[in-house]
């Protein structure tokens, strides 16, 4: 047992907020106490993104800033930067304490209390993913109206540009049961919606006893739970997206009409080059499929920008489609070159200049649709699960649609984890309001 407080920051994706709710679980049950403000702690953990240049700088200014102010606290640095630079960041931050990798974090509090204990800095890095999976089995969940779970974890697909097959390891797939065990006790602590996480979600495999069970076996086995109401799955890759997948957004009530398959480019050239394994005609093709099997699918995705050798008819290209598929939502960014990987090799002659404005281009053609499709909901009715109340106005709420839009809503009698009915009054481009 452990008497410090702690403090956990995340800087990333979804599976970088799972794993730090599993972090805040672990260290509490070596009774350590979680502090809401970092100032408070004896601990700090940073659980790091190393997904652009950008955020895995951030950990380094953000820890000048703490130890500023103090000296006496425990700088840990865990997650994907942890993964990728390794005692690399010693010499970068000598406040840095702890050092650990992606798939370790059960090792944190005894690595604390040796770093207490012995005052040297310590260092895990290995890849032994099948013991942080039995590990996270046995620690409680955090409560929530939509949780998290993650079932898969790496990536084997080595796109040219992306840190994550470095940073996550190969692919592996968690039992269906232990992953049902997690769905159960969630949704008795009040998740109506779950939400099944993995770098490439889709492509869940699980062996047993001679058999394969697959993303849409889980699915089904989770909508078994009477408590669950609402089932997501993300990020998938289009080359998963498989024919049993895409029908079973006809079949299963549970499962949501909304998809996040990124598609990065809609330049055959550039795809290529990205090593994304599909080309623009493949990835129309899915989406022609997810309609068929559900005409009310709505599909988000992701975006690079400025991808080495880009050019102004690659780039046409993706505005094609985009114009053509009308995602509801998505993520760009100016391609990030990131250290170890193929696509850093790669002759860039393209000014930052041209990106930005590339990318300017695209976000606002996104902005308009996603402006339009949110305007399409005013003065109707839809259904809204529930997921909090305002701090400062018990009147206020905070919801989703079924198509992952936010909906603020103003109600004296709605009930937090219920679906309701919402009708829309306004709207801007990132949000739904309404009242109940
Ligand atoms: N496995 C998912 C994506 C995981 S990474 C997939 O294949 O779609 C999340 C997003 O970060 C990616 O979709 C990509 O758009 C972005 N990204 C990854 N590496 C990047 C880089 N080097 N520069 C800019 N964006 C990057
Ligand atoms: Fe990165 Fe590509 Fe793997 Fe997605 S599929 S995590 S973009 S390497
Ligand atoms: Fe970032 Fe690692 Fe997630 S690099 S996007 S935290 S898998």
């Amino acid at each position: 047992m452990n008497s410090k407080s702690f403090f956990v920051k995340s800087y990333g994706c979804q599976m970088n907020v799972y794993d730090s709710e599993k972090i805040t679980s672990i260290l509490e049950n070596h009774g350590m106490t979680e502090k809401k403000e970092i100032n408070n702690a004896d601990v700090v953990v940073f659980n790091t993104c190393n997904i652009r240049d950008k955020a895995a700088h951030k950990v380094y200014s953000d820890i000048g800033r703490i130890t500023k102010f103090s000296q006496s606290k425990t700088i840990a640095v865990v997650g994907c930067v942890a993964q990728a630079e390794n005692s690399e960041m010693f010499n970068k931050n000598n406040n840095i304490d702890i050092v650990l990798g992606s798939q370790s974090y059960h090792l944190l509090p005894q690595m604390i209390k040796d770093n207490e204990k012995y005052k040297e800095k310590l260092i895990n890095t290995d890849f032994i993913i099948n013991e942080k999976f039995d590990y996270i089995n046995e620690e409680k969940k955090s409560k929530g109206v939509s949780s998290f779970i993650t079932i898969q974890e790496g990536c084997d697909k080595f796109c040219s540009f992306c840190v994550v097959p470095f940073t996550r390891g190969p692919e592996y797939s968690r039992h269906f049961s232990d992953i049902k065990r997690e769905a159960e006790l969630v949704a008795k602590n009040g998740a109506s919606e779950i939400v099944l996480l993995g770098q490439n979600v889709n492509a869940y495999n699980y062996y047993h006893q001679g058999k394969q069970y697959s993303l849409s076996y889980l699915i089904n086995l989770i909508s078994e739970i009477d408590e669950v109401k609402r089932i997501r799955y993300t990020t998938s890759h289009p080359i998963n997206m498989t024919n049993e997948l895409i029908k079973l957004h006809s079949q299963n009530k549970k499962l949501m009409p909304f998809l996040h398959l990124p598609v990065q480019s809609g330049s055959d050239q550039i795809l290529k080059k990205m090593n994304r394994k599909y080309n623009s005609y493949d990835y129309r093709k899915i989406i022609e499929k997810l309609k068929q099997a559900n005409p009310n699918i709505e599909i988000s995705s992701d975006f690079i920008i400025g991808y080495p050798g880009e050019t102004e008819k690659d780039f046409n290209e993706t505005m094609k489609l985009v114009e053509e598929i009308k995602f509801t939502q998505s993520y760009s960014f100016i391609y990030s070159e990131r250290p170890g990987t193929k696509a850093a090799s790669e002759k860039d002659e393209v000014s930052l200049n041209i990106k930005k404005e590339r990318l300017s281009i695209l976000q606002d053609k996104l902005k308009d649709i996603q402006f339009k499709y949110n305007n399409s909901f005013c003065n109707k009715n839809v259904k809204v699960l529930v997921e909090n109340q305002s701090a400062s106005n018990p009147k206020y709420f905070f919801g989703r649609t079924p198509y992952m839009q936010s909906v603020y809503l103003e109600s004296q009698l709605v009930l937090i984890g219920e679906e309701m009915d919402v009708k829309i009054t306004s709207c801007n481009h990132k949000s739904l309001y309404g009242n109940a």
